[in-house]
């Protein structure tokens, strides 16, 4: 029998709730139609949003948005997406699908959607192919509260007060699709433009530098070294199962290709090791954040979709994919404050599908709900035993676990069982600790599983009472492919 020890009198960092963030971008069926219809649509919305998705996104608890891209970031000019909808300038979109975007979703309908959401909000700007003036006079349009040019638009397109933004990130993936940069040349082209990103009145914006892909140390390192006056830094990992031609399947996998792509996922403890590592050279005060600002699986798209739509479907393999990855995020909580899983609807690891006017939420969905309770608790010091397995010329171990303690010292601690066949039990002790009750929940059934517009609930959290509690702890056996939450409170 494995060991689960948890220790609250190791309290470690807050677990920032933006870890749960999310990520839309204008890609595919993601904002049109995922998120936002014609407000004269059949489909029930409030000001074009839709009623269905922001309801179930809100009881998930999603604490962050990000927005517009993505590669689409850096080809896109706000501009073109203010004032009277009838005159909006209709563009191509050259990275996802060559459709046309008629900029109807623009910088407004952004923060109704994030009021609507009671999220925060985290906008990306345009280094790729947009200027500094742009960027500057967009963040003036947006916060500038008084007498101004841009202020001025703003009220007459209907908006007198200025809306805050919490993060603003400077370019996306500027070492690819955000204009294919050599790290030195972007950290200079970083302090230019963040230069002009102001800080209105009361206004604190915290400052996102285009950070490395993958294992880039070298641009962590470049741009720790020269580029400073940021907040947070980027990085950017996917999980993809297959390198080669194709990436795999999101619905047909078999085993060796699901241990793949758990062994993949895992990777990300290394990245943000790594990364952090390089960070606390520079940083040892932590005061720069990684932020994991696109995360997930990428697979092949559903057959007979636009392939520059990106739309995969969704399965238990994806939720332990999301489960061991936010405990990751969690552990890794004094460095990592924010992440955004790519893409919240319709397009890649997404939490929840649409079809027209229905709706299904995906296995993923249900593990950021369950996931919710850690938001902005303390990290606890904790260890679970656990077998290794090795997969893709890796370790990686079967059980993967966070654990954090609310203000009135209730513990969630959260528990994946990677394994496609295998139950895990275990006895967890938590040190100094008088365990007053033990709830759980559970998601768990066949990797392949998952929630079709035929049969939408196939997949999805119950609770769970295969545990027997002690004074200090409880035993537990927990099925093959499974994410469990025990809540455990104290006398
Ligand atoms: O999420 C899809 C794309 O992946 C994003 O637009 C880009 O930033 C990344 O390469």
């Amino acid at each position: 029998m494995d060991k689960y020890l948890i220790n609250p009198n190791q309290k470690i960092s807050t677990i920032n709730k933006d870890i749960y963030g999310h990520f839309s971008e204008h890609l595919g069926r993601c904002i049109y139609e995922g998120l936002f219809v014609d407000p004269d649509s059949p489909i029930p919305n409030v000001n074009g949003m839709r009623i269905d998705v922001v309801e179930a996104l809100k009881e998930m608890g999603i604490p962050v948005l990000r927005w517009p891209g993505g590669c689409f970031a850096d080809e896109y000019h706000w501009m073109d997406g203010i004032g009277d909808k009838s005159k909006r300038k209709k563009m191509i979109n050259t990275h996802w699908g060559g459709v046309v975007e008629d900029n109807s979703f623009g910088t407004h309908e952004y923060f109704e959607l994030c009021r609507q959401l009671g999220c925060d909000t985290y906008i990306n700007g345009n280094v790729g192919s947009g200027s500094v003036r742009e960027m500057n006079e967009w963040v003036e349009y947006m916060t500038f509260d008084g007498t101004s040019p841009m202020a001025q638009l703003r009220k007459e397109n209907g908006h007198a007060e200025p809306w805050k933004i919490k993060y603003f990130g400077v370019g996306n993936e500027n070492w690819g699709c955000g204009g294919n940069m050599l790290p030195d040349y972007y950290a200079n082209v970083y302090r230019r433009y963040q230069t002009y990103v102001r800080n209105y009145g009361s206004s604190r914006i915290l400052k996102v530098a285009c950070g490395p892909n993958d294992d880039d140390y070298n641009w962590t390192d470049t741009l720790m070294k020269h580029a400073r006056h940021m907040s947070a830094l980027s990085l950017h990992y996917y999980t993809v199962p297959n390198v080669y031609k194709w990436r795999g399947k999101a619905l047909e996998f078999d085993s060796v290709e699901y241990e793949t792509t758990i062994s993949k996922a895992y990777r990300m403890e290394e990245l943000v090791t790594r990364h952090g590592e390089i960070m606390n050279r520079y940083d040892p005060q932590k005061r720069v954040s990684l932020v994991v600002d696109e995360w997930g699986t990428w697979y092949d798209v559903e057959e007979g979709t636009n392939p520059g739509f990106l739309y995969q479907q969704n399965t238990m393999r994806d939720a332990i994919v999301a489960g061991l990855t936010l405990n990751i995020f969690n552990k890794h909580s004094d460095r990592v404050r924010m992440a955004n899983i790519a893409q919240t609807v319709n397009v890649l690891q997404s939490v929840a599908l649409t079809d027209g006017a229905d709706m299904l939420l995906t296995p993923t969905y249900y593990v950021f709900k369950m996931y919710k309770d850690h938001q902005n608790n303390t990290l606890l010091g904790s260890y679970l035993t656990s077998k290794e397995y090795e997969a893709d010329h890796r370790l990686y171990p079967q059980l993967l676990e966070s654990a954090s303690m609310d203000e009135n010292g209730v513990i969630t601690a959260t528990v994946v069982n990677t394994s496609e066949t295998e139950s895990a039990a275990f006895k967890t002790q938590i040190a100094d600790y008088a365990v007053k009750s033990v709830k759980a929940e559970i998601l768990t059934g066949a990797s392949h599983a998952y929630n079709s517009f035929e049969t939408k609930d196939s997949v999805k959290t119950r609770s769970f009472d295969a545990f027997t509690v002690s004074g200090d702890g409880f035993e537990t056996e927990i099925p093959a492919c499974s994410v469990v939450k025990f809540t455990v409170s104290h006398e």
